[in-house]
């Protein structure tokens, strides 16, 4: 699929070139994400970031993107800030924005929501995160993510073996991913929710027709052992009608250090999409995971800003330019490893 000028709104858009096309470019922006050298090729385009719902890493990883590649971004967040608390439509809210913009990332609470208003846009959307539906980027970079931590192994995304652990009913990130695993071959994914936040019948159905072997399983300690990755996943207490009703599942699988000892193999990666819940009821990855080498979870969230700037590059039609606009950096950058 064409990239160029394209809506990203939901993961069923790509094969596996396209993912392939994107990494390849997401490799690429590693100087510019370490500030090794700056680029200007956006300069003068705008973003425009809509986010009604909670975000920190999406909002301002997309944020952080664009201006990586000399963007600027002009941000609405919250519906209270916006003129939809008025009552104006999505239609409205899209054609009005769309004029100030180049491209417009939205998130927002209703599943659908997003591609509506990708309808009216008169410039590129990319959804993220409608409801509990989709996340496409978080998925590109999971996978992207899943991708980098294997190679040191001489592993591939073929043959991956993954626990994706948590609230897999209402967990967009989970739904995007699983999806997108369709696309590899020889994949054993193994489910563990509580019966009631299972993962929904037709992405365990998707799997099964790629012909990939699903277990689905409500115990963690005995579903990890034998598995390259844990993806776990918060309680998406916002899906509930209440927070007694979340509080029920909430610190149900707790990954700790002595759990990860005892039951994964050793160098189990362990990835999240974070926000990782770490109040004491829940706590689904201990922070004394935190010195464990195999904690993917910040890799993970820097390499956000890469696949989103790739994907940006891609939209804009500038992934092979980016370099031309190139310059030295200016300051003194000191970040140590993730
Ligand atoms: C996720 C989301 O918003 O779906 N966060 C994210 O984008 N990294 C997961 C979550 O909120 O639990």
């Amino acid at each position: 699929m064409q990239l160029l000028g394209a809506h990203i709104l939901s993961v069923n858009q790509f094969e596996r070139g396209d993912i392939e096309g994107v990494f390849n470019v997401a490799d690429a922006m590693a100087p510019y994400a370490a500030r090794q050298k700056v680029t200007r090729v956006l300069e003068g385009a705008i973003l425009g970031n809509m986010f009604f719902e909670p975000s920190t890493r999406t909002r301002v990883s997309f944020g952080c993107a664009f201006n990586l590649l000399g963007g600027d971004v002009r941000e609405t967040t919250g519906f209270q800030s916006s003129a939809i608390a008025k009552g104006e439509s999505l239609y409205d809210t899209a054609r009005v924005l769309s004029g100030y913009s180049d491209v417009i990332c939205m998130r927002h609470p209703e599943p659908g929501s997003v591609a509506e208003f990708a309808e009216a846009s008169r410039v590129p959307v990319v959804n993220g995160g409608d409801g509990a539906n989709e996340h496409p980027s978080q998925a590109l970079l999971d996978l992207y993510t899943i991708r980098k931590e294997l190679e040191h192994k001489g592993r591939a995304l073929d043959g991956l073996r993954i626990a994706m652990i948590g609230d897999l009913k209402h967990g967009r990130t989970v739904h995007s991913l699983s999806t997108l695993l369709t696309l590899y071959r020889n994949v054993q994914v193994t489910l563990i929710a509580p019966d009631e936040l299972a993962m929904p019948e037709k992405y365990v159905e998707a799997l099964r027709q790629a012909g990939h072997r699903v277990t689905i399983s409500s115990e963690l300690s005995s579903s990890i052992g034998e598995v390259d990755i844990v993806y776990s996943t918060r309680i998406q207490e916002e899906r509930f009608t209440s927070k007694e009703e979340a509080d029920m599942y909430r610190g149900r699988f707790r990954l700790n250090q002595a759990i990860y000892t005892q039951y994964c193999e050793p160098n189990t990666v362990i990835m999240h999409p974070l926000p990782r819940d770490s109040r004491a009821d829940a706590n689904e990855l201990d922070n004394d995971l935190n010195q464990n080498p195999n904690l993917a979870i910040f890799r993970q969230a820097d390499n956000g800003v890469l696949v989103r700037m790739a994907l940006f590059a891609l939209i804009l039609g500038v992934e092979k330019t980016v370099d031309d606009y190139a310059k030295p950096v200016n300051w003194y950058h000191r970040r140590s490893a993730p």
